[in-house]
């Protein structure tokens, strides 16, 4: 078999075998295919698509390309949840904890933050002493006793995966619907939860920007994990704004305390009760309503921020920090992002206000990049809020005061303001279940 015949066979338009699948992910792994082929191939795939039997042949020899996980010692009460990424997304810190405290097992690998989108890694990091990555027994130990342990994708899981997105990332093929699909299932799979609940996100901050394209995107792996006996759900959530307030590390866990010390409510409490309450049904098998009311309960009665700080406990962090730290500790560089006129934002180019936190240092524009964990962004005002010119509507964190002139120019021209207030929109558009 010659990889060429295979790239030929996809840019053509043509359907291909499990075996050249293999093949391809086999060679990739092992350095007998180049990255020039790797990517030729991505194009084509990218240009062609690929039926659901080739997406699922990708999938599996992906998961496989690697470790595999047992997580059997934990029966049915395993899950995870996945999100396709977008800007001010913390729900992990969030929905990890509640479920734990209700008696889920959450053996979770986390990635950092690449582009405009953030990482849980990176969020987990920003707490003091926090360690992200263990030995595999201590990891399964800390699922076993705290319930909850979040850790940077490591070892030998899924290498197929890591080779391939870090070059989908530079070959402009990330966002097609078979590669993403494989990408994040072959994780899901190999990572080894019986339930999983996916977060697909739409709109301009997401890789998919119309809840349209997310559906076909949660149908394909939704499909994909009933296929491996997998329980397993997708939500589609709006992305054309921030999630929360909070953009950038530090800043997110302090929201996500908040949330879970009930003392912030809104788009970010809303999603993450719908993501908690998904990943409950499935693993305890409740209806959704008595989900619901397990998870509003572990919120109000205080139990799932013990469960958060117990995690960052066994994590080896400083779980007095949560309750410590303020907005904009730490960064030495505090400015106001001020309305440039009256009227309603209409829209957001979220994609474009994460890039304004990575100006700020708060993410990376390559792979060895440090983060700045205190630098981000205060979003004080979203789309269909009305606006007074010259009032505050965000506010910048940074240790580098020579970013924040840059930084306010690309989050205002991230927004459109007009004088009529926008539709209003949803934040869950569909659950595909
Ligand atoms: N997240 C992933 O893990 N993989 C993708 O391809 C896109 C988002």
């Amino acid at each position: 078999m010659r990889v060429y015949d295979i790239i030929l066979k996809k840019r053509n338009g043509g359907a291909l075998t499990r075996e050249e699948i293999a093949f391809f992910i086999d060679g990739y792994c092992d350095g007998s295919i180049p990255d020039y082929q790797a990517a030729a191939l991505c194009m084509a795939v990218f240009f062609r698509g690929m039926t659901d039997e080739e997406t699922a042949a990708l999938t599996d020899c992906m998961a496989r390309s690697g470790d595999m996980l047992d997580l059997s010692r934990f029966g049915s009460l395993t899950v995870d949840k996945h999100s396709t990424g977008g800007v001010g997304d913390k729900t992990t810190l969030i929905v990890a904890p509640i479920v734990a405290a209700l008696g889920g097992k959450v053996a979770k690998m986390s990635g950092r933050g690449l582009g405009h989108t953030g990482g849980t890694v990176d969020k987990l990091e920003s707490i003091p002493g926090m360690r992200v990555t263990m030995e595999r027994e201590e990891f399964l130990r800390q699922v076993e006793e705290t319930g909850v342990a979040v850790i940077s994708q490591s070892g030998n899981l899924t290498p197929a995966d890591k080779k391939l997105y870090a070059l989908r990332d530079v070959t402009a093929t990330v966002d097609s619907i078979p590669l993403i699909t494989s990408s994040v299932m072959s994780k899901k799979i190999a990572a080894g939860s019986r339930s999983i609940v996916l977060d697909v996100k739409a709109g301009s901050g997401a890789f998919m920007k119309t809840p349209e394209d997310a559906r076909v995107l949660a149908r394909n792996m939704v499909a994909i994990g009933k296929a491996c006996g997998r329980n397993i759900s997708a939500l589609i959530t709006d992305m054309s704004r921030p999630l929360g307030t909070a953009v950038g590390n530090a800043l997110e866990v302090i929201e996500a305390a908040k949330v879970l010390r009930g003392a912030v409510k809104g788009d970010l409490y809303e999603v993450c009760v719908a993501l908690a309450s998904e990943m409950t049904m499935l693993f305890a098998g409740v209806s959704h309503a008595e989900a619901e009311r397990q998870v509003a309960q572990a919120i109000e009665s205080g139990a799932a921020f013990a469960k958060m700080k117990e995690w960052i406990s066994a994590q080896g962090g400083d779980a007095g920090w949560v309750e410590r730290a303020q907005y904009g500790d730490g960064a030495s560089v505090s400015v106001p992002v001020l309305s440039p006129a009256d009227g309603f934002i209409t829209r957001m180019d979220t994609e474009a206000i994460g890039a304004a936190a990575v100006i700020l240092g708060a993410g990376r524009a390559r792979k060895e990049d440090a983060i700045d964990y205190s630098a981000g962004i205060l979003v004080k005002k979203k789309t269909g809020d009305a606006v007074q010119k010259g009032e505050e509507i965000a506010r910048l964190y940074t240790n580098d005061a020579t970013a924040t002139e840059p930084a306010a120019k690309r989050y205002l021209n991230a927004l459109t303001v007009g004088t009529e207030p926008p539709e209003k929109t949803g934040l869950i558009f569909d659950i595909i279940r």
